[in-house]
């Protein structure tokens, strides 16, 4: 049997990049995904200068049959899936009086839509390699958010969008178990990416989390049996924080 193998979406920059090094160190082969391709054949030639096997696959998560031809090419690519990574979505700040419709749509369509057609398209792959190494099964690990456990003001839109993940993983664990295949949603507060450049301004990037410590939360993930699931985890900043992002 050959190496485990991840699909991580996002995986040019901030979290999904770390958790893509943190695969490839632990001896994944790996598919990457994001829309930028300079930007994600970069990601890609630095994991590879490491000796990482890394497909890199341009896709906007936004346009349901570039999500399709992602899960496509990498079961065209390595016949299997050990771990499927949702990680790529995207952010905006808006009470609910004010959050334009727009903004609505693409955050559910990117953070919630695209996941779900991604798992249905993976499914098949992830249950092949379940199959094939029963004792380890096949793993879905989503990158949700502290919003989706407790809600803030001005982040309706995301929280629904990650609540709405939470739910999912939930449901694949029910659904899909028996078949090896289990999901967990991974629900940080504020991680110091690009995401939270605007953040920055009212908090530091020290007093937020690291993208190490959201990838070491994947890794423990990966490396149980199918025997345990883990259906969603809180990671929250130290201080006085705790649930809030
Ligand atoms: N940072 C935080 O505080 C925080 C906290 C909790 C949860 N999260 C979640 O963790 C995940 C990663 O966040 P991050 O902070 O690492 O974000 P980031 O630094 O903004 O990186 C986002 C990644 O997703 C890709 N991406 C964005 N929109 C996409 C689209 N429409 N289609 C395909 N790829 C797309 C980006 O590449 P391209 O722009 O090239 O497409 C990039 O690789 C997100 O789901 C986020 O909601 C983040």
């Amino acid at each position: 049997m050959g190496n485990r193998t991840a699909l991580i979406t996002g995986s040019s920059r901030g979290i999904g990049l770390q958790i893509a090094r943190h695969l490839a160190a632990e001896g994944f082969a790996l598919t990457m995904s994001a829309r930028n391709e300079p930007g994600l054949a970069d990601a890609a030639l630095t994991l590879r200068a490491d000796g990482a096997q890394v497909l890199a696959v341009p896709a906007n998560l936004a346009v349901e049959d570039d999500v399709r031809r992602l899960a496509a090419a990498h079961g065209d690519h390595y016949g299997g899936m050990d771990l499927l990574v949702l990680n790529g979505g995207v952010a905006a700040q808006h009470p609910v009086a004010d959050t334009p419709m727009k903004t609505y749509d693409l955050l559910l369509n990117v953070n919630l839509r695209a996941q779900f057609v991604l798992v249905q398209a993976a499914l098949p792959l992830l249950r092949h390699t379940a199959a094939e190494r029963p004792r380890h099964g096949a793993k879905i690990v989503a990158l949700s958010s502290i919003t989706g456990k407790v809600s803030e003001p001005g982040l309706a839109a995301y929280a629904a969008s990650k609540a709405g993940l939470i739910s999912l993983c939930e449901t694949i664990t029910l659904e899909e178990s028996g078949a090896g295949v289990t999901a967990t949603a991974i629900c940080p507060g504020y991680v110091d990416t690009d995401m939270t450049a605007l953040k920055k301004q009212t908090l530091a990037a020290e007093a937020m989390l690291s993208t190490r410590d959201v990838a070491e939360l994947v890794m423990a993930v990966s490396r149980l049996s199918a025997h345990a699931v883990v259906p969603s985890m809180v990671l929250t900043r130290a201080g006085n924080p705790l649930w809030r992002a």
